[in-house]
């Protein structure tokens, strides 16, 4: 299945607007985006899968306009049981990019069928303690592999030192077209790391939107990540 949406070319920094201040959501989006971010993170947490209760399509839908209009990405993390249940309200929502969680489904192979269907990129999330292995069975249907690097469910966490190796064993696993998402912990300082590592997005939460000058914060990782 021919899919329509391709990520940005390159390194890429994605701001996760879990860390966003939500009462002016649109002004930090587009703050970040005046300063070359081209992919928002979204992070969709359900109470089961992951302790918190975030956001759903709504808040996609919301974003989708702003970013979309200034030639931007949205990747939607999904950190949801059963997550084949709901990529079709997330791509109606707006999604560029759905990551469903091997963790969270025994039907993982079928959920990411699904995304593409919906017209979307297809990612596969993995948590700390998943072998990178895991990944290849399904290396057909996938577009983006996402590397946890800390365990999912909160931002502003350490990041987990062993996940640069892990990296580096997707990166050789992996074919070159699909793209690796670290996320957790990833700021100024793990980012040099994981760019030699092989990783090609950069999910940064608290170091982007924690920080008192996001456009300034997201410049700073971006160039120590080496990333446009
Ligand atoms: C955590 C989320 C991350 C989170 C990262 O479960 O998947 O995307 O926003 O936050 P930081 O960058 O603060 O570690
Ligand atoms: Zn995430």
């Amino acid at each position: 299945m021919s899919v329509g949406r391709a990520l940005p070319p390159g390194r890429r920094v994605a701001p996760s607007i879990l860390s966003a201040d939500f009462s002016r959501l649109g002004d930090q989006v587009r703050a970040v985006m005046d300063v070359g971010a081209r992919v928002i993170h979204v992070d969709v947490m359900d109470g089961h899968f992951v302790p918190p209760i975030t956001m759903g399509p709504l808040v996609v839908e919301s974003i989708r306009d702003l970013v979309h209009d200034a030639g931007g990405f949205i990747d939607v993390h999904l950190m949801v049981e059963r997550p084949e249940r709901h990529v079709a309200a997330f791509a109606e929502a707006g999604a560029d990019a759905i990551d469903i969680h091997l963790e969270a489904t025994p039907h993982a192979h079928y959920a990411l069928k699904a995304v593409r269907e919906a017209g979307c990129l297809a990612g596969l999330a993995i948590n700390p303690a998943t072998p990178p292995e895991a990944v290849t069975a399904a290396v057909d249907e996938l577009d983006i592999v996402l590397c946890m690097t800390v365990n999912p469910g909160w931002g502003g966490q350490a990041f987990i030192e062993s996940s640069t190796p892990k990296v580096a064993r997707l990166r050789a696993l992996l074919p070159e077209r699909v793209a690796i998402t670290v996320d957790g912990g990833v700021d100024a300082s793990t980012a040099p790391e994981l760019a030699a590592a092989g990783a090609t997005l950069f999910v940064a939460g608290s170091a982007v939107f924690g920080s008192p000058e996001p456009p300034t914060a997201y410049g700073r990782i971006a160039a120590a990540a080496d990333a446009s």
